[in-house]
């Protein structure tokens, strides 16, 4: 029998993504209302749209399809006429995973900047990264991007307001891949709308750790707001009966935030203390639902893991392991027991990689059939 959808996501430690509808986002979205969002005519829609925005302090929101629409739509709104810039961290997802579409939609330059503190930007990071004046030969920053939380860390909110009080100063936007910033409040108590207060335009998932199977709402000012409504159409993203898919967002809210995503981040942490035990250690703090381990240190092979945890039934990506407000503690276990074996197997394969002198995996599976 295939497994329920229920099961698939308990086991998914890939992405916060993989959680999938609750019971009560069905019946939400069997009572959901059905009206022409294109027209703005959709009840549902337009209350999870204002629902976000007062969260955030901010007078309007748009539903949008995807965190990536919300984000390129954001931007593309801000940048009027190149040459201009974006500056954001060199791991943002604006700039990284979002296939290129600054470049694309709003023919942008970026600025990619790496931390000094190799956790999050600071404002002297961003100071001396900034492109002013009017030298021709350059594309000046318009916007600046931050991400909270970035691989699960949290931004401390005294440096968003010293980036802002910057940002401002120069006449820059400030804009928020606000993905996981649901993750960010529940951990740390800051209301959304403290938050909101230093950002121009602000891009929040449902479909992540809310739980949603489709949706991100961009709140920001009412005339930005109405721009950007242009931007969603050309890119395809107005949606007829989106009263479905708000009406089911607005019941992952109810449902998950904020205390029971600040559960994932509790069960986060104890599975990371779990894994030092092990001797393991991570790239990043674990601040909220993420743990990326370090592979390389552990000398685990990636491909060791995941194929470990397919034979007992789990699925990862490799290093980055995503806890949701689904994830069961028997598949946590299941994890544990597969990183155990992995680091056993791949010690054994180390021994083989040494003499061949590369690292891959048809060699792993090699070493495995020889056993
Ligand atoms: C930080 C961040 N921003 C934006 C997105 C894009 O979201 P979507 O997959 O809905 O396009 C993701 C996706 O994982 C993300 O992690």
């Amino acid at each position: 029998m295939a497994p329920s959808n229920r099961s698939i996501a308990e086991a998914d430690f890939r992405s916060d993504t993989g959680t999938t509808p609750t019971p009560l986002m069905m019946a939400a979205m069997q009572r959901a209302s059905h009206g022409d969002d294109v027209y703005g005519e959709d009840p549902d829609t337009n209350a999870l749209q204002e629902r976000v925005a007062k969260m955030c302090g901010k007078p309007a929101g748009l539903f949008m399809v995807s965190g990536t629409m919300g984000n390129q739509v954001c931007l593309r709104t801000h940048l009027h006429q190149p040459p201009h810039s974006i500056l954001c961290d060199f791991r943002a997802h604006v700039y990284a995973f979002e296939a290129g579409g600054l470049a694309t939609l709003s023919q942008a330059m970026v600025t990619p900047v790496h931390p000094a503190n190799k956790l999050h930007m600071t404002v002297e990071d961003v100071r001396a990264n900034l492109i002013l004046g009017t030298d021709i030969h350059t594309a000046p920053t318009k916007v600046i991007s931050l991400e909270n939380t970035l691989g699960g860390t949290i931004m401390p909110i005294e440096e968003i307001a010293k980036i802002s009080e910057l940002a401002k100063r120069f006449g820059i936007k400030m804009h928020l891949d606000g993905a996981r910033i649901w993750n960010a409040s529940a951990e740390t108590g800051v209301p959304l709308s403290e938050y909101g207060q230093y950002f121009d335009s602000m891009s929040l998932c449902l479909s992540k750790g809310i739980g949603a199977p489709v949706g991100t709402v961009i709140v920001g000012e009412t005339d930005f707001i109405k721009k950007a409504e242009w931007f969603r159409k050309q890119v395809g993203g107005g949606i007829r009966q989106a009263g479905l898919l708000a009406a089911a967002a607005d019941a992952g809210l109810n449902e998950v935030f904020p205390a029971r995503l600040k559960e994932t981040h509790d069960t986060t942490k104890k599975l990371a203390k779990d894994f030092e035990a092990m001797g393991l250690t991570f790239q990043l703090p674990v601040h909220t639902n993420f743990i990326f381990l370090d592979l390389f240190k552990a000398k685990i092979i990636p491909e060791v893991l995941i194929a470990e945890g397919k034979k007992l039934g789990i699925n990862v990506t490799g290093a980055r392991i995503a806890i949701h407000h689904q994830t069961s503690p028997e598949a946590i276990e299941k994890l544990k027991l597969a990183v155990q074996n992995s680091i056993a197997i791949s010690r054994d394969y180390q021994g083989s990689r040494s003499s061949a002198g590369t690292m891959q995996y048809g060699m792993y599976e090699k070493v495995v059939d020889e056993e």
